[in-house]
């Protein structure tokens, strides 16, 4: 049986914060949990995670910092980082936040030379901050489609156009995280299903433009994963869902998740297909699409409140 999920805290727009007035001055808080104590495979890497404040994100930057890298994290919620950093001070790891809407250019350009001006360096950049939507194309608002391309395909643009020179000195990596649904369509996902299979033509061609550069590029395809996305997806108005139609508990955990990513970042993997249900639809969408179109429709016809 299909559980509605409970609510979630609704990300809080930095616009609306009623300290906006020291955005400036928060843009470049720096913490530091003391001396590095932790070592391990990425002792020493500096790694940037966007959309670091939740799920898939927060669960990467618990990971390399209790595998010793130099974690900056970033997105827009201040609240939501500070518990971030919370635990990972914890952990003992080193640190530092950057207020950053990936869908403004200035703002993805200030992560990396706070990186930079902090650590010296970029050696990976997890290119995560994303958001999700649910309605038919024919009613959606075309605002809303916007809004996800801008964020989850231009943002990572931007992210790696001003990382890209850095990562490339330190010979580093770029990750990015795509979908399932960057490999197979999702009705009523059309924004969410284009700006992620954009995702893919353009890490796989700034992997080729670089081959000679020993340039790192690992592209991640989730499928269904718990964390804060469906809550917060938008609808047909560009209003946030509220509640998730799929029931999150039998999800892979994000922290499951951020560990497969982080041991195929190691290991310089350039794809990674994720859940075995995620990895059946992608063989079966190759192979035999009419049957599987007609499959993926039903399913998803049979969610709460669908909009079929
Ligand atoms: N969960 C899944 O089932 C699933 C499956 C496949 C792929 N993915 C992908 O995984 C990534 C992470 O999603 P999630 O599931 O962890 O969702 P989530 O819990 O909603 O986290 C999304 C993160 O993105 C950040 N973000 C959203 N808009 C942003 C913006 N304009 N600027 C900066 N940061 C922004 C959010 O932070 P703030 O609100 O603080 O800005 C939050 O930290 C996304 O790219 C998503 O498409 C997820």
């Amino acid at each position: 049986m299909i559980n509605y999920h409970t609510k979630f805290l609704q990300p809080i727009s930095i616009e609306r914060l009623p300290f906006n007035n020291i955005r400036t001055s928060v843009l470049n808080r720096i913490w530091k949990a003391g001396d590095q104590k932790v070592s391990g495979k990425l002792h020493n890497k500096v790694i940037i995670i966007t959309g670091a404040s939740s799920g898939i994100g927060k669960a990467l930057a618990l990971e390399v910092a209790s595998q010793g890298a130099k974690v900056v994290l970033a997105s827009r919620n201040i609240f939501r980082l500070s518990l971030v950093e919370k635990e990972i001070s914890k952990l003992g790891g080193t640190f530092m936040s950057v207020i950053a809407d990936v869908t403004n250019k200035s703002d993805c350009k200030n992560i990396i030379d706070q990186t930079i001006e902090r650590f010296g360096k970029v050696d990976i950049l997890i290119n995560n901050a994303g958001i999700s939507m649910r309605a038919l194309f024919n009613e959606l608002d075309i605002s809303v489609f916007e809004k996800v391309l801008d964020t989850n395909f231009l943002g990572a643009v931007y992210c790696t156009k001003y990382a890209l020179p850095y990562i490339l000195k330190q010979k580093g990596s770029l990750v990015a995280i795509s979908s399932i649904s960057g490999l197979s369509p999702l009705p009523a996902r059309s924004a969410y299903v284009a700006s992620k299979y954009a995702m893919n033509g353009f890490f796989q061609t700034i992997r080729l433009e670089n081959k000679a550069n020993d340039l790192h590029v690992l592209i991640v395809h989730p499928g269904f994963t718990s964390s804060n996305i469906r809550t917060v997806a938008l609808d047909k108005h560009g209003e946030p869902q509220e509640i998730s139609p799929r029931n999150e508990d039998k999800m892979m955990s994000a922290s499951r998740l951020a560990k497969v990513i982080v041991k195929a970042t190691i290991k310089r993997k350039t794809k990674l297909i994720l859940t075995s249900q995620g990895k059946l639809l992608v063989w079966m969408y190759k192979f035999i699409p009419a049957i599987t179109d007609k499959l993926i429709y039903r399913a998803m016809e049979k969610e709460p409140d669908t909009p079929f």
